[in-house]
């Protein structure tokens, strides 16, 4: 069984987020995003891994993962270049799936359960395709299947206007070697792009039956900024604590808090887990991190009071305001405008950026 993780698309809904980078390496509880499929697929006995690139952040990927040794995986890239569709991207790897089965892992899906179940389940039945359903309250945002009593899925179809049930697809699929066929012969959608979803149904009509079953612990595609906040808070509720750092004497820390190497929580500062605060990241006197809150790598938090929030690194936050459910981008700085005149808030604020005041 090979593996194949796409790492391209355009990452839209996600900016300014994206606009200098790839959206798969957004950090959740300071992990990028790309690293939960790879160990998901470690984990699952999947180790021969094709890694596809799209335009944006191909080298930012490549730098990030390496050849993969260091999370126990071998990696090839594939350049897809255009983002022409998941399916399109599927049939790059053509050469290096080969003549084996494969599982398709889109990078901005995390799943807490893993993909063990869904991939034992494959191998073991005599079927083309294998995928994974939840029930959803927004089918219409996603690919949905139409099932029957039993559970056999009867038809499938992306993000419908008028969806035929609720259950969505998940991110993560197996496919026979027959998916190329399916890939060769479908058409491109209204959004011009060669669907994976309009290849499964492909498959269903033309070779074979289609393994499916509803995941029960939670799944979030991080395409938003409130599903990058949701994903963060769902996998900081079983964060390991660690204290790799160093906790002040007079510094208030309760709670799960991963605190890593060279961060440092000052006399003064208040930290309620669960929360993780990267390495070489200071929180000083005055500041109060609360539950539900990743601090990137090499911040610095001076006075303010931020929780249910990521900040993905390289930040300077020097202010007494109060953050809730924020998203700060590597690099972000927010500084008290105290004794300035004439009086107001000053902002330096890029492309697409949402402000809440
Ligand atoms: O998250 C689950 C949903 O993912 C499924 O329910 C849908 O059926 C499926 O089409 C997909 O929908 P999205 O609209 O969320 O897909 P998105 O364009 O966000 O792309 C998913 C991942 O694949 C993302 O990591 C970017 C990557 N990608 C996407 C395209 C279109 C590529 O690498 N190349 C591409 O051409």
């Amino acid at each position: 069984m090979k593996g194949i993780i796409l790492g391209g698309g355009r990452g839209t809904r996600l900016r300014p987020l994206t606009h200098t980078g790839p959206k798969q390496l957004i950090p959740v509880a300071n992990r990028p995003v790309i690293e939960y499929a790879v160990e998901d697929l470690r984990e699952a006995g999947v180790t021969d891994i094709a890694v596809v690139l799209g335009n944006k952040g191909r080298e930012e990927i490549q730098d990030h993962l390496g050849d993969g040794s260091d999370l126990g995986v071998d990696i090839t890239y594939v350049v897809q270049g255009n983002p022409l569709g998941i399916a399109h991207a599927v049939g790059c790897c053509r050469e290096f799936v080969g003549e084996d089965d494969c599982v398709v892992y889109l990078g901005d899906n995390v799943l807490k359960q893993g993909i063990e179940r869904l991939v034992e389940s494959f191998e073991a039945g005599a079927h083309v395709a294998g995928i994974a359903l939840q029930h959803v309250d927004n089918p219409g945002r996603f690919g949905v299947a139409d099932v029957d009593e039993v559970g056999r899925v009867r038809a499938l179809v992306e993000k419908p206007e008028d969806p035929p049930s609720d259950l969505a697809l998940v991110g993560v699929y197996v496919f026979s070697t027959d998916v190329f066929d399916a890939i060769d012969a479908i058409e491109p959608s209204w959004r011009d792009e060669l669907e994976i979803t309009d290849a499964i149904q492909w498959l269903l009509e033309n070779r074979g039956t289609i393994d499916s079953h509803v995941v029960e612990g939670w799944w979030k595609d991080t395409g938003k900024p409130e599903d990058i906040l949701d994903a963060n808070r769902l996998l900081l509720e079983d964060v390991d604590p660690g204290v790799a750092g160093t906790v002040e004497d007079g510094a208030e820390v309760s709670g799960r808090v991963d605190l890593q190497e060279g961060a440092r929580i000052e006399a003064g500062a208040v930290v309620r887990g669960p929360a993780s605060i990267a390495s070489d990241t200071v929180i000083e006197a005055g500041t109060y991190v609360g539950p539900y809150t990743s601090i990137g790598p090499d911040s610095r938090l001076v006075g303010a009071h931020i929780e249910n929030s990521v900040v993905v690194g390289e930040s300077t936050i020097a202010t007494g305001e109060r953050f809730v459910d924020s998203l700060l981008g590597r690099g972000a700085t927010v500084e008290s405008a105290e004794g300035r005149l004439p009086d107001g808030n000053r902002l330096v604020i890029g492309e697409n950026s949402q402000l809440e005041l």
